[in-house]
């Protein structure tokens, strides 16, 4: 009975492969996505990039490396087997398009098939070329987005008012586009609608039109907040900075808005904070001791703003800081031996203040640090020999002092 009830449990074993093989070719693709894809996969064509460095952008730290993902994308073939394209496995609905770094290029229509694939949650065409096409207010069809990605694409013009239909974005990123401008009525819209937005990454586009009282509505993001990025936006006035208090924010970006303008906070600062670039920015005050709460900082860019007053003796608590820049603004007093707790340290600049007193003799366990500017400062006395431990050091510079005495004999990168 047993042996025979085996037998029976193989035989169906045996004559069930054959169609659960089947079934997984049966085409699964909703056939009006298949159809708007191969359309929209038409009205482009692949190019590689005209300059080789164009799909690197060292301000994002991204290295794109591209092939042209539609090649696989043929007509009578199931699009959920296309690369870059992702189905909900029970409906067949695209839901998911990645096709960045894809070497599209091309402009966009402004009745595009694509926004017609109106299940896609998650879109991403970053790093190809529509040739300064606009963002067309199609995307707005788009609702069941939550993560939209048109950075480093050639995108141009005024972002659309559409874009606010996209409630539910978790997600957006515009960053590194060609002149795409954000209008204040779009803006507040959109951030009067994703109310769950998690990040927001705008770099590069411009929205000087947005006035301070506007800029504020981002503290309606308070609880889900994570990374906020806004660097070369023209943004001016006062910026909302009770943002550093938000509880899960882990990233601040902000440089190179001249006109932008704050203070830091005395109290209830975002204790995930990794990144906090304040840059070239109006920020100004005094650095507060309460930035030792930030624990998990790594890197703190705050260099050519108009911070004065001491260093608090936090900072130096800071130990997992790998990036230090405090160049640039009027910070004055000693720099403390407690340096020493700052051993991840690979960049560190505090040059262009007015510090005073001797270099600290403590860089003998400083073994990452590549770039090391202290120059134009009030500093005095000798040079410290701790100075030829720095292994690793590609950058030293310690001019315009009152440095004397000599150099370390063993220094091999010395410039002056
Ligand atoms: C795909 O092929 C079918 C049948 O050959 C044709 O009718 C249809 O227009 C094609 N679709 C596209 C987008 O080329
Ligand atoms: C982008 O495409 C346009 C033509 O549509 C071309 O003139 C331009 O050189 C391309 N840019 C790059 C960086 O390849
Ligand atoms: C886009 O579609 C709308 C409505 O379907 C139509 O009125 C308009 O002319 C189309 N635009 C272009 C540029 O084809
Ligand atoms: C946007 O796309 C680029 C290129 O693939 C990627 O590096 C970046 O992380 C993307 N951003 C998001 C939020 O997915
Ligand atoms: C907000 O989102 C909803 C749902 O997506 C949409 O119907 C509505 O038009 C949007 N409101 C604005 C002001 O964009
Ligand atoms: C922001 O939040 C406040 C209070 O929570 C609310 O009154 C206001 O309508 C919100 N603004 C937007 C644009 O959602
Ligand atoms: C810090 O946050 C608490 C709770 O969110 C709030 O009551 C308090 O006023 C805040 N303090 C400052 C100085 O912003
Ligand atoms: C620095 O950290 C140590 C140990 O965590 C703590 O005892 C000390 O109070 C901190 N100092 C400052 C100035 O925050
Ligand atoms: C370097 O590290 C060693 C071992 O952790 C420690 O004993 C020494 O005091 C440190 N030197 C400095 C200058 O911090």
């Amino acid at each position: 009975m047993m042996r025979c009830f085996t037998l029976l449990l193989l035989l169906l074993l045996l004559l069930d492969t054959p169609s659960s093989t089947y079934s997984s070719v049966l085409p699964l693709c909703n056939h009006h996505d298949n159809s708007n894809l191969l359309q929209f996969k038409n009205s482009f064509s692949i190019n590689p990039p005209l300059y080789n460095d164009w799909w690197w952008s060292a301000e994002m730290g991204i290295y794109c490396s591209s092939y042209p993902k539609i090649a696989s994308w043929k007509n009578g073939t199931d699009c959920c087997e296309w690369d870059g394209v992702t189905c909900d496995t029970t409906s067949g609905h695209v839901i998911g398009l990645d096709l960045s770094c894809s070497m599209l290029e091309g402009e966009f229509h402004p009745n595009s098939t694509l926004f017609h694939v109106t299940h896609l949650q998650q879109l991403n065409l970053a790093f190809n070329n529509f040739s300064n096409s606009p963002i067309y207010p199609g995307i707005g069809n788009l609702m069941s987005l939550t993560h939209l990605n048109l950075s480093h694409s050639s995108f141009s013009s005024h972002i659309p008012s559409t874009i606010s239909h996209l409630s539910k974005l978790l997600s957006l990123h515009l960053s590194y586009n060609y002149e795409l401008t954000l209008d204040e009525s779009t803006w507040s819209k959109l951030i009067g609608n994703t109310t769950n937005l998690e990040e927001l990454v705008l770099d590069g586009v411009d929205m000087s039109s947005i006035r301070e009282t506007s800029l504020s509505l981002l503290m309606n993001f308070s609880s889900s907040l994570l990374i906020l990025s806004l660097y070369e936006t023209g943004l001016h006035g006062k910026f909302p900075t009770r943002i550093l208090g938000f509880p899960n924010l882990e990233e601040l970006t902000l440089n190179d808005n001249e006109e932008l303008k704050g203070e830091l906070p005395e109290s209830n600062w975002s204790s995930p904070l990794t990144i906090l670039d304040l840059s070239n920015t109006a920020f100004s005050g005094e650095i507060p001791d309460s930035i030792g709460h930030l624990k998990s900082l790594n890197q703190l860019r705050l260099e050519y703003c108009q911070f004065d007053g001491l260093n608090p003796v936090s900072l130096w608590n800071l130990t997992q800081l790998t990036h230090l820049d405090l160049s640039g603004n009027r910070l004055h007093g000693e720099i403390p031996s407690l340096l020493s707790n700052l051993k991840h340290l690979t960049y560190l600049d505090l040059s262009d203040n007015t510090f005073s007193g001797h270099i600290p003799d403590v860089f003998n366990n400083f073994t990452k640090l590549n770039f090391f500017r202290l120059s134009s400062n009030s500093l005095g006395g000798q040079l410290p020999s701790s100075l030829v431990d720095l292994t690793q050091l590609s950058y030293l510079s310690l001019s315009s002092n009152q440095l004397i005495g000599p150099i370390p004999s063993k220094m091999p990168h010395f410039q002056n």
